[in-house]
């Protein structure tokens, strides 16, 4: 059996849809938000990835979502560009206006449905809320034939209400229908009657595609949505790196690999090329500052590491034994040692290319390969994840503040003293500063010469490889008034790496606060 789809035509009964919602469900969460060149970096990368739909953001929410939204649409061409809208004109005509220049456009509207989410969310009668399901999706079939409406907290709301409002969105012109686990309340098994009851009592509900939405609360975010897919969802909404609202949604990537691990199970297939899985997450991490875990599956860096005897023994006879699937299949490449300092351009492009690094301009291969050559002069052995490391800081937004040189005094005897060499909006200077160890007087240096009320709330410092020469990753967290960034750096020298991911910190702080964005930890 096959469906028709207005925006991807006919598509065979075992194909699902992957909707990113990465750039939206995962964007508004506290210390996720992403400039506008960074949101076109990802979308870039999550079209060359397969994905089926992106939804970009939230046009009525502000000027930066809708415009990001718009310039999204304008350039990203393979997969239907989407943005979402409450039931309100407003909404529905920015929606419809940002994602006009798209190849295929989607609108989503939603409303909530729950009984707690009606009486005190929106202050309204059911009757109402059935009202404005019409009126959305009418309003959106004004701009696009692609329609999806939500019911948001849906699988907290009365089967019976479900089945009115899900019947209601269908005849007003919706053509994909989503049941968000808003909360992350539901388990699996209810999940899958959820979706048997509505495909089986709904009237129109064979003309749609039923769509699956799972929070993280209780870490079943993946397994609903597998659970989703078995009751008749055709369509999962996913993030890379399971990024979203608190806890999270399900994680792409974890989807899409339990659908190509256990075809024998599910029978599904996604458009998705695995093998670019890793470089999308990492692509994230770095845009946003926040690595994933170590353990966290496909993509942590302990996911494919066998650290027991045991298992090595295993490995080494029979792959099977302890893998489920390739590393490869997902991006890890088999042998990491690489370079030396006799290496030259071209292998470093071949590298970066390997290395899923593939939209880099020139001025930052330039500058990545200078910094490799010095790497390589001060390591024994550079391997993918320095490069990984390297290039990451290089791509790193330093348009208001960049780092020129640090000089480092202290030991023993005298108090740590940092002399920095700054660039500020295009304006060399130089500030040195006395502190409690070395990068304490690096941050204060800092703030003498670009003075500003951000108080650090969080210092981590990880090793990028093993050994005593390895380069140092620090993550810095700066807080002003209600806004939180995250800053990156890496390098050799521990005391550069931190003053870059300081530095880092303070130009996501600036680009928030020209962007007039709103605080987060309020309200
Ligand atoms: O979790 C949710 O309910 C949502 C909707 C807006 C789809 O993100
Ligand atoms: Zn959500």
């Amino acid at each position: 059996m096959s469906f028709n789809h207005p925006s991807f035509g006919q598509i065979s009964d075992d194909r699902v849809i992957i909707f990113d919602t990465t750039l939206r469900d995962g964007e508004q969460s506290p210390g996720f938000s992403m400039n506008l060149d960074e949101k076109l970096r990802m979308a870039r990368a999550l079209a060359a990835l397969g994905v089926d739909v992106i939804e970009a953001g939230f046009p009525a929410a502000s000027e930066g979502d809708f415009e990001s939204v718009r310039q999204i649409a304008e350039h990203v061409h393979e997969p239907v560009i989407c943005g979402l809208a409450r039931s309100a004109p407003r909404d529905i005509e920015a929606a419809g206006k940002a994602i006009k220049q798209a190849k295929r456009g989607r609108i989503h509207n939603f409303i909530s449905t729950s009984p707690l989410h009606m009486k005190y969310k929106l202050k309204m009668e059911p009757e109402r809320v059935l009202e404005l399901i019409a009126f959305g999706n009418k309003e959106s079939r004004r701009y696009t034939d692609d329609v999806e409406w939500s019911a948001e907290d849906g699988s907290r709301t009365e089967p019976e209400f479900l089945c009115r409002c899900v019947e209601a969105a269908i005849a007003n012109g919706a053509t994909t229908i989503n049941i968000p686990d808003t909360v992350g309340f539901a388990t699996p098994d209810e999940m899958k009657a959820l979706f048997t009851m509505l495909k089986e009592r709904v009237p129109g509900a064979e003309k749609v595609i039923f769509s699956t939405h799972n929070h993280n609360d209780l870490g079943l975010a993946v397994g609903n949505t597998l659970a989703a897919l078995e009751g008749g969802a055709r369509q999962i909404e996913c993030t890379i790196n399971g990024i979203g609202e608190r806890a999270g949604n399900a994680a792409l990537e974890e989807v899409v690999m339990a659908l190509r691990t256990r075809h024998d199970r599910y029978g599904k297939t996604t458009g998705i090329e695995t093998p670019r899985l890793l470089s999308v997450s990492r692509l994230l991490a770095t845009i946003t500052g926040f690595d994933v875990q170590p353990n966290k599956a496909i993509v942590g860096r302990n996911a494919f590491a066998h650290e027991s005897g045991i298992h090595q023994d295993g490995i080494l006879k029979h792959a099977g034994t302890y893998e489920i699937m390739t590393p490869e299949s997902v991006g890890w490449t088999k042998t990491s040692l690489i370079l030396g300092k006799h290496s030259g351009r071209a292998a470093f492009r071949d590298k970066l290319k390997a290395l899923g690094y593939e939209d880099l301009d020139e001025e930052t291969i330039n500058t990545a390969f200078q910094r490799f050559k010095a790497l390589a002069d001060q390591k024994k052995s550079v391997y993918d994840d320095d490069v990984r490391a390297l290039v990451d800081d290089e791509t790193r937004d330093h348009a208001h503040i960049s780092l020129t040189t640090l000089e480092l005094h202290g030991g023993t005897r005298d108090a740590a003293r940092v002399v920095l060499g700054l660039e500020v909006n295009g304006v060399p200077c130089e500030a040195s500063a006395v502190g409690n160890g070395p990068v304490d007087a690096a941050f204060r240096a800092i703030g003498e010469a670009f003075p500003h009320e951000a108080t650090l709330a969080l210092f981590s410092v990880a090793n990028v490889t093993e050994g005593t020469d390895a380069q140092a990753r620090t993550t810095v967290r700066l807080q002003e008034g209600g806004r939180l960034v995250d800053g990156q750096g890496s390098d050799a020298d521990t005391v550069v790496s931190a003053a870059r991911a300081y530095i880092h910190a303070l130009n996501k702080l600036l680009v928030k606060r020209q962007r007039g964005e709103p605080e987060e930890l309020e309200g």
